[in-house]
C-alpha cells in the first residue's frame, strides 16, 4: 500500500524530506486500521514527535488504533526483544509498523514486524530461520544522524553479546520521515556519535569488497555532507544534511555492506559500551592505512589491487589530501573535533583487553568484506596502535 505521489527510489521507498516532514504522518496514518508505534524512550517526547502522535491519535480516534512500544535500550539483547514481542504479539490485525528513534529502535521494529508477519512463538525464531520476512508495511521516522538504518535491509540484535545480523529484503520501509526538527533536541554528543557512525559508514562503503558504482555514488555525496558539516553549529540547516548524510551513507551499505572498522567494533560496544559510532571510529583511521596498503597476495578474492587504489583516489580527493598518512591525521583529527578521546583507553579499554577483542572482532560477512584480508595479529596491531 503506497501513497501515489511520492518521490519514491527505485526500491520502492517513499521518501519525504525536510522541516515539517513529519505532517505526511496525516495522509499516511488514516490508510491504516491498527498502527504499532516503537519509539526511543528518552528522545520521543523531547523531540516533538510524541506530542504530533498524540494529537493525530486523537483525531483518528474511530478510525485507526495506535499502540505505543516504547524501549531505551543501547545494544539491542534479543532478551529485550522478547521482552517487547510479548506485549504485541497477541494483537490482531496490525498492518502499519511505525519507528521513531535511532537505529537500535528501528531494528528493534525490525525483527518484531518479522516475527509478527509471521506469527513466531518467540522472536528468536527470526534468527534461526532466514527464510522468514516481514510482510507488515514499515514506516521509519529516524532522530539520529548515523546508522541509516532506515534505508536497509538489515538489523543487529545481541545474543550472549554476539553481534547478529538480520539481513531481510522485507526489511525496507514504505514510508520513510526525515525530519530536522526532530534532531533539534538530540544532546550534541549522541549527535555526533551517530555522525562518526555515518561518516564510517560512507568510507567503509567506498573500500567494501561488496561495493558497486552505485553504493560509492551514495557514499560520496554523504561524505562531501558531512565533511561540510563537521563544525558544530546549531542550525537547523547542519541538521538537515546530517540527516539526509546519515539516510545516503545507509543506503551505500545496504548496496555494499560494512567492513573491517564495524567488524572490530561490536566488541567494543557489547562489552565496553562504547557508543556504535565511536567504536566504529576509533579503528577507521587504522584500518583505512591498513587497507591502502593491500598487495596481490592480501587482497580479497573478488577485488583486484587497482580497485582498491581507485578507492584511495577518491577517498584523497573528498578529504582534500595527497597521501595516505595525511588521510589518517584527517580522520583521527574529526573524532577529536566532534568531542571525543581517538584511544582506546578514553573508553576504560586497557592493554590486557585487547587480545580479547581482537578474539571476537571477526564477524562474518563484515570481516571478509573487507577489501584485505585481515588476520588476528593484523587486528591486534591496528587495536595496539591507538591503546
Ligand atoms: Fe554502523
Amino acid at each position: 500500500m503506497h501513497l501515489p505521489g511520492i518521490s519514491g527510489n527505485k526500491d520502492g521507498t517513499g521518501v519525504f524530506r525536510g522541516q515539517g516532514a513529519l505532517s505526511h504522518l496525516e495522509e499516511i496514518l488514516p490508510r491504516y486500521k491498527n498502527i504499532l508505534i516503537f519509539n526511543d524512550r528518552d528522545g520521543f517526547h523531547p523531540c516533538g514527535a510524541a506530542a504530533y502522535f498524540k494529537a493525530l491519535g486523537e483525531k483518528l480516534a474511530g478510525r485507526c488504533a495506535l499502540q505505543y512500544v516504547s524501549y531505551s535500550g543501547k545494544a539491542l539483547p534479543i532478551e529485550d526483544v522478547e521482552t517487547k514481542y510479548l506485549e504485541i504479539k497477541h494483537r490482531a490485525g496490525i498492518d502499519l509498523i511505525t519507528a521513531v528513534g535511532g537505529g537500535t529502535v528501528i531494528d528493534l521494529a525490525k525483527i518484531i514486524a518479522i516475527a509478527y508477519s509471521n506469527r513466531c512463538e518467540s522472536a528468536a525464531e527470526v534468527l534461526s530461520s532466514p527464510n522468514l520476512d516481514n510482510r507488515v508495511d514499515l514506516l521509519f521516522i529516524p532522530t539520529t544522524a548515523g546508522t541509516g538504518s532506515e534505508a536497509t535491509s538489515f538489523a543487529v540484535v545481541y545474543k550472549d553479546k554476539v553481534k547478529y545480523s538480520i539481513d531481510r529484503p522485507g526489511l525496507l520501509p514504505a514510508y520513510t520521515i526525515l525530519d530536522p526538527m526532530l534532531l533539534r533536541s538530540l544532546p550534541t554528543p549522541v549527535l555526533h556519535a551517530t555522525v562518526l557512525d555515518a561518516l564510517a559508514q560512507a568510507i567503509e562503503a567506498i573500500w567494501a569488497r561488496g561495493s558497486t558504482a552505485e553504493a560509492k555514488e551514495y557514499a560520496r555525496q554523504a561524505v562531501r555532507l558531512i565533511l561540510a558539516n563537521i563544525e558544530p553549529k546549531n542550525t537547523i540547516e547542519r541538521l538537515s544534511q546530517l540527516q539526509e548524510a546519515s539516510h545516503l551513507a545507509g543506503k551505500a551499505i545496504n548496496i555494499s555492506r560494512t567492513t573491517l572498522p564495524h567488524s572490530i567494533s561490536y566488541p567494543l560496544t557489547s562489552h565496553f559500551g562504547a557508543p556504535h559510532g565511536i567504536a566504529v571510529f576509533l579503528t577507521l583511521p587504522g584500518a583505512a592505512e591498513f587497507n591502502y596498503h593491500t598487495t596481490g597476495e592480501t587482497v580479497q578474492p573478488g577485488v583486484r589491487p587497482a580497485d582498491v587504489e581507485k578507492s584511495f583516489s577518491l577517498l584523497f580527493s573528498l578529504f582534500g589530501v595527497e597521501n595516505i598518512k595525511a588521510l589518517r591525521e584527517k580522520l583521527s583529527a574529526i573524532i577529536i573535533r566532534l568531542g571525543f578521546g581517538a584511544r582506546l583507553r578514553d573508553y576504560g579499554i586497557r592493554e590486557g583487553d585487547i587480545s580479547f577483542i581482537a578474539d571476537s572482532a571477526s564477524t562474518k560477512g563484515r570481516i571478509d568484506n573487507n577489501p584485505r584480508r585481515a588476520t588476528r595479529d593484523d587486528v591486534l596491531k591496528i587495536l595496539k596502535e591507538i591503546i
